[in-house]
């Protein structure tokens, strides 16, 4: 007989590694523990030539219980929330914050409050926040118009703010540094991925920092305390990967330098103008060596349709922005031959099925039920 190994969440698993109490139950969906999936097959062209060598890999968080990598954070935010008594929390969201916090609100039993841009996001999502529950506020404005009134509304009322502003989310989401280099035996060369509000790139730099012998003392996030001992115990990284953060050409302040008043994007996702952890991300790109960049709609798209034609995995129009980066970058030599790459695709495609059957190639075919019918779509399509 093998003893059962029951899979119960990250925060369970790393929970020394967690601001957490030991005693304290967790608020968990088993989130955490996703796939990293080989891409080498979309190593092509220039890709292939100036690329010997290269190892390209998809962190697959779309395969989180609620379809993004925001359920990492979420566990321990809204944990964290209960254990301080709280009865509701409210975020501001381009969507997927907010049905993972409806979906943990939901199982920690507490009322949920999200703020989103009228309009302007994916229709997965919205179905997720209301089927769990939460109070869906639709603004007349944008996800940073969002962010201001929550920050605003929870100055003066008990209700826990559940953004990444919130230490607790980024504490969360450095989960995904352990699990990739557990997978890997140590931190890949670069890490790729997709930068909105600036809180996910600057969680993944703090799991890949903890983890790396010389630098676990200078984990700690400011305002939390760091247990150093707990984390040395688990030092399991050689090096810290180059972090490589991309933005959509319409809403890239890392590229400008400046907030961008009127942030716009297919990839909604990150249709963010005035990201919260500026400094936060700043820092890792510059203290890995890394670099940001950016890319148009049309190149996100052409990319999220590649990977889910030619690769088998469907994710939504933000998260392929991680791997156009990382094919263009090896195409241009900026990432060298023979390294290893891990790209975080961060959201599921079904999230945003709109865009999907908006822009997909292969429509479906409208015939008659007859036999005939579906030998001569199969005689066309087959002779392609
Ligand atoms: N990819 C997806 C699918 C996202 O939903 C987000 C952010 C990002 C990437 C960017 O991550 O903000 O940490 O830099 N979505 C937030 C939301 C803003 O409200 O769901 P970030």
């Amino acid at each position: 007989m093998t003893s059962a190994t029951l899979y119960s969440g990250l925060v369970d698993k790393y929970r020394d590694r967690l601001p957490i109490l030991a005693a304290t139950e967790a608020v968990s969906l088993c989130e955490g523990n996703t796939p990293l999936i080989p891409l080498d097959s979309l190593l092509e062209g220039g890709a292939a030539t100036r690329g010997k060598g290269v190892r390209l890999f998809a962190k697959f968080e779309g395969l989180n219980p609620t379809g993004s990598f925001k359920d990492r954070g979420m566990t321990l935010a809204v944990t964290r929330a209960r254990e301080l008594g709280a009865k509701a929390i409210i975020c501001a969201s381009t969507g997927n914050t907010s049905a993972a916090a409806a979906a943990y609100a939901a199982r920690a039993r507490m009322r949920c409050f999200v703020l989103i841009p009228d309009g302007k996001i994916a229709m997965g999502k919205l179905a997720q926040a209301m089927m769990h529950g939460a109070v869906v506020m639709q603004i007349a404005g944008n996800f940073d118009d969002g962010m201001r009134l929550v920050k605003e509304v929870t100055e003066h009322s008990p209700i826990e703010l559940v953004n990444s502003v919130n230490p607790y989310r980024l504490q969360g989401q450095k989960t995904i540094a352990f699990e990739i280099i557990e997978a890997l035996g140590d931190a890949p060369d670069v890490h790729c991925l997709p930068v909105g509000n600036a809180g996910n790139i600057s969680a993944h730099w703090m799991g890949y920092s903890e983890s790396c012998l010389s630098n676990a003392d200078q984990s700690a996030q400011p305002g939390l305390d760091a247990d150093v001992s707990a984390y040395a115990r688990h030092i399991i990284a050689t090096r810290r990967p180059m972090m490589a953060g991309y933005q959509a050409s319409g809403a890239a302040p890392f590229m400008r330098g400046a907030p961008v008043a009127e942030p716009e994007t297919v990839a909604t996702a990150i249709r963010i103008g005035n990201p919260q952890s500026w400094q936060l991300a700043a820092n890792a790109v510059r203290e890995s060596g890394g670099w940001f960049d950016e890319f148009d709609d049309h190149e996100i798209l052409r990319v999220q349709k590649l990977l889910a034609e030619q690769a088998g995995v469907f994710c939504e129009p933000a998260s392929a922005i991680s791997v156009a980066g990382a094919l263009a970058d090896i195409a241009s030599g900026r990432i060298a031959p023979g390294s290893t790459v891990v790209c975080t695709v961060t959201g599921h495609g079904l999230k945003d099925p709109d865009i999907a059957i908006a822009q997909s190639t292969f429509k479906p075919l409208s015939i008659a039920a007859e036999r005939s019918q579906v030998e001569r779509a199969i005689d066309t399509y087959m002779a392609k």
